[in-house]
């Protein structure tokens, strides 16, 4: 259904291409959703450190400013991916690897989908608990909460540090295969020629 809107609009055969990924590779909108969907949590990870520990409450608000659009963003992004995955396309058949790999790959690609809604879900639960928003957003001036009070906020914190675990051992591992093992991995998700 999707595939024929979209070859309406753009009226080519190649469109199937470009959004059905195959066995061996990511299509372009597969692609290009995973690499968006990473620069934005990373930059919702750092803007978050930051936000947590400068001490200064003015800049803290500042970079809630852009923390809260970023991981709203990755939120959004991954919960299309989830969908596009289930309604559009089909993952490709994983590269050549041990059994063991294989069902890491899998747990740790499971894991970081599921760590980016749970860090939604818990950011905007501290959010209303705090009532910050009229601080951040609300432009009436006002001190921030102490975020500490709130149980969300560990919450929160916990999984911002599973998700770093999990994103390290992730790039180690797209690394290990790249370079040690040269599978090129990264052409088979948008970077470099196929
Ligand atoms: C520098 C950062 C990153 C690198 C180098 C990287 C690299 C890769 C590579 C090479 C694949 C393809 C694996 C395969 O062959 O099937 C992949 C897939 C995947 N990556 Fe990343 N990734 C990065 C960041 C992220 C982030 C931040 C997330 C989410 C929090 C993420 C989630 C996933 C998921 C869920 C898949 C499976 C395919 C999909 O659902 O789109 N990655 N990544
Ligand atoms: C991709 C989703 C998200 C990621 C990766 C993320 C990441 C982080 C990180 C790493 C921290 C610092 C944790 C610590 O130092 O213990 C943090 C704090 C925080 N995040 Fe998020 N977050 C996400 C979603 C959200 C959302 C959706 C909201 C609000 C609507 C939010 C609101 C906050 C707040 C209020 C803090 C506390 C800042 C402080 O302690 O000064 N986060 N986040």
């Amino acid at each position: 259904m999707v595939e024929f809107w979209l070859s309406c609009i753009y009226g080519g055969w190649r469109v199937r291409d470009e959004i059905k990924s195959n066995p061996g590779r990511y299509s372009t909108v597969a692609a290009a959703l995973h690499w968006l969907t990473a620069l934005a949590v990373m930059a919702a990870f750092v803007a978050g450190m930051r936000a947590s520990h400068t001490s200064d409450p003015v800049h803290a608000a500042s970079i809630l400013r852009l923390h809260v659009p970023l991981a709203l963003l990755a939120f959004a992004l991954t919960i299309f991916r989830l969908a596009w995955w289930t309604l559009v396309d089909r993952l490709p058949e994983p590269l050549p690897m041990p059994v063991w790999q294989r069902i890491i790959a899998t747990v740790v690609h499971r894991g970081l989908n599921i760590l980016v809604l749970a860090l939604g879900l818990s950011g905007i639960g501290l959010f209303v608990q705090s009532g910050v928003a009229a601080v951040v957003f609300g432009g009436n001036g006002g001190n921030l909460p102490n975020f500490d009070d709130f149980p969300a906020r560990y919450v929160h914190g916990a999984f911002a540090r599973l998700l770093f675990l999990l994103l390290a051992l992730h790039i180690f591992a797209a690394f290990f295969h790249q370079f040690a093992k040269r599978d090129r991995i990264f052409a088979r998700i948008g970077i470099g020629r196929p």
